[in-house]
């Protein structure tokens, strides 16, 4: 199994999406750890959107079917206009979930990473530091071939989401010592061994140092802890009034011990490094 398991890294949406047996999307400052975080929460459905006024849209047609929606998101890191809420993951709580039946969500990058995956038909899973040992172990159960999607910043690369690819690759590699690491993989493994703490690296990346200078440091924090969550959201098509939607749900599986095991192991060393 070890010599068969293959992991792609992409490392920018400017970047062509090879052919994988499952996508885990990655940015984890911050939309992918506030997608795990309203699904630990007991949050409801998650309607990602590639723009605000796509999510203005979709929260209007949600409405009119009976449901509240929390319409939550960023532009410049910072609520839109019309938003219920920003993007801090720290925001996201039990009391919160609970006045809400779903929510839609619109980032600069996350989501619109999100929907690029799921037009190659491939399995997609929202994966962040928190969830990663979670997010890894249902990924497996996809298939051999693992990639992982950088959402990235603007279409480039960002240090955050490429060390959180680092992580991932670097709990696969720990359990499958065979595996074939393809080029992406090897650059973001060797981002992540190349530092000495997961956290204080987050901490030097662009958009982190951005989010520092206008208060949202805790945010950080909150992103690199390490396997402290076990939902896995994963991406759906349901019908909806204009044709086909998009939408989060829990795809938490049961870990197996040994998988559980093996990653949970390597993550923990994730966080000592
Ligand atoms: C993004 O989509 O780029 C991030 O979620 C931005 C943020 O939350 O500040």
């Amino acid at each position: 199994m070890s010599d068969s398991i293959e992991a792609e890294v992409v490392l920018s949406q400017s970047e062509h999406l090879p052919a994988v047996d499952v996508w885990l999307v990655v940015d984890i400052l911050r939309a992918t750890t506030v997608m795990v975080r309203w699904f630990e929460a007991g949050g409801g459905a998650l309607y990602p959107a590639k723009s605000t006024d796509d999510a203005l849209r979709i929260a209007r047609g949600l409405e009119e079917m009976g449901e509240t929606p929390l319409l939550m998101g960023e532009r410049n890191a910072v609520a839109p206009q019309g938003f219920d809420l920003g993007n801090s993951p720290l925001s996201i709580t039990r009391e919160l979930c609970g006045k809400y039946s779903c929510a839609v969500m619109a980032t600069t990058n996350g989501t619109k990473a999100l929907l690029k995956a799921a037009v190659t038909g491939a399995p997609v899973l929202v994966a962040c530091a928190r969830n990663v040992v979670a997010a890894l172990d249902r990924a497996l159960t996809k298939g051999r071939r693992i990639g992982i999607f950088c959402s990235g910043r603007e279409g480039r690369p960002a240090w955050d989401d490429t060390l959180c690819a680092g992580l991932m690759v670097s709990c696969l590699a720990e359990r499958f010592s065979g595996m074939h690491l393809a080029d992406g993989a090897r650059l973001a493994l060797l981002a992540y061994q190349g530092a000495r703490d997961f956290r204080a690296s987050l901490e030097t990346a662009d958009h982190a140092l951005f989010l520092k200078q206008i208060g949202f440091e805790d945010d950080i924090a909150c992103a690199a802890e390490i396997d402290v969550a076990q939902s896995v959201p994963g991406l759906h098509e349901i019908p909806g009034e204009d044709g086909p939607m998009a939408c989060l749900r829990e795809d938490c599986a049961p870990l197996t011990s040994e998988a559980h095991s093996s990653l949970r192991a390597s993550a923990a060393e994730g966080e000592s490094r």
